[in-house]
């Protein structure tokens, strides 16, 4: 069994010097197209200072934003935590929309924007907060487990939320012998090879995620020998079965950090292996990827125009956001352990 690694937190992620991010976006990109980020990337850091706004994106943002704009970068899980704990005035999230909604239940007082309030995510739609009450009516007494990949309706219809980072640990935070876990069924049955803990599952699915197979992998590794797997939990199983390592998306860039595997491959969205390329030359990334259509709706331009008007708002019933408020934070107050493992 491999060691534990490190919890992993939203890390500062300050741009450096317009010249020294020019050449570490050589790494993953062409002149012309660093030479046409390079006026949005100036102009968005200008006006975030003199705006006090905080830029807070998921390592599934392009390089371009992550590198070039972001404040703080990392998983659903590092970017709740920094959404309480950032001092900005204006909160602007490079992400899914349910991850800026999980970062206004945090902070009802303050304005969150999302360049794109049409970024979804298939989890979240594949399950309602009516689903959730036919749920508990049928398995009464059983806690129910909610991925943040949800809308505010369904996490406030919850008993805690999970990530991808904390799914184990959430679970056996309850110390009952079965929950209802809800929405994504491959993330849950990972879940539940890790713990003795039955899960009740839902069939939803990541759209990116879901599309792996375990052939496809085993090819990779025919024809790269040697090289390291690491995979989203919410792969399918047999893609998770042919993995060296099985965690989150800040799990697997810490997993790279601390290791500096020769040659690696990171079964998930594409803009993670030119993000973490990007920081570490030193390793060689084969880049099998889907792109996840939603994350990739937040670009330079729509950031700029969320600065210069301040859109887009986002908005969370009161009573709602006070229910799911309540599930979040249960969720924040569980002790991190970092990624899942195998
Ligand atoms: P992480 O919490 O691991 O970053 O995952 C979020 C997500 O949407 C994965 O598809
Ligand atoms: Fe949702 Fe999948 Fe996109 Fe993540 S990668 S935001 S789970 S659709």
């Amino acid at each position: 069994m491999e060691p534990t690694l490190p919890a992993t937190e939203a890390r500062p992620a300050t741009p450096p010097p317009a010249s020294g991010l020019d050449a570490r976006l050589a790494r993953v990109m062409p002149a012309a197209e660093r030479a046409a980020h390079a006026p949005l990337i100036e102009e968005i850091n200008r006006l975030k200072r003199e705006l006090g706004v905080a830029i807070l994106a998921h390592n599934y943002q392009t390089p371009e934003i992550f590198h070039g704009v972001a404040d703080f970068v990392g998983d659903s899980l590092a970017l709740a935590r920094q959404a309480v704990a950032s001092d900005a005035e204006r909160l602007v999230v490079c992400g899914v929309h349910f991850m800026a909604e999980t970062a206004k239940i945090l902070n009802p007082e303050r304005t969150v924007l999302i360049p794109d309030p049409e970024a979804g995510c298939s989890l979240a739609d594949s399950i309602t907060a009516a689903d959730i009450r036919a749920l508990r009516e049928r398995y009464p007494g059983a806690p129910v487990v909610t991925y943040v990949n949800t809308s505010a309706a369904v996490k406030a219809e919850s008993d805690i939320c999970c990530t991808s980072g904390n799914a184990v640990e959430v679970v056996e935070s309850l110390g009952v012998p079965r929950v209802i876990f809800l929405p994504d069924e491959y993330l849950g049955s990972w879940v539940a090879s890790q713990t003795d803990v039955e899960l009740i599952l839902w069939r939803g699915h990541c759209e990116v995620h879901e599309r792996f197979t375990g052939p496809e992998v085993a090819a990779f590794r025919a024809a790269n020998p040697g090289i390291t797997v690491l995979a989203h939990p919410e792969c399918p199983p047999e893609v998770l079965a042919e993995a060296d390592y099985v965690g989150s998306t800040a799990g697997m860039i810490s997993y790279v950090g601390d290791r500096r595997p020769e040659r690696v491959v990171m079964i998930t969205e594409c803009s993670m292996s030119d993000n973490v390329a990007v920081a570490h030359p030193e390793v060689e990334f084969v880049r099998p990827c889907n792109l996840c259509p939603h994350m990739k709706r937040i670009t330079l331009p729509k950031i700029l125009a969320s600065l210069e008007q301040g859109i887009h708002a986002v908005e969370v019933d009161p009573a709602v956001a006070a229910q799911a408020r309540q599930a979040v934070e249960r969720m924040l107050a569980v002790a991190p352990r970092g990624g899942v493992r195998r």
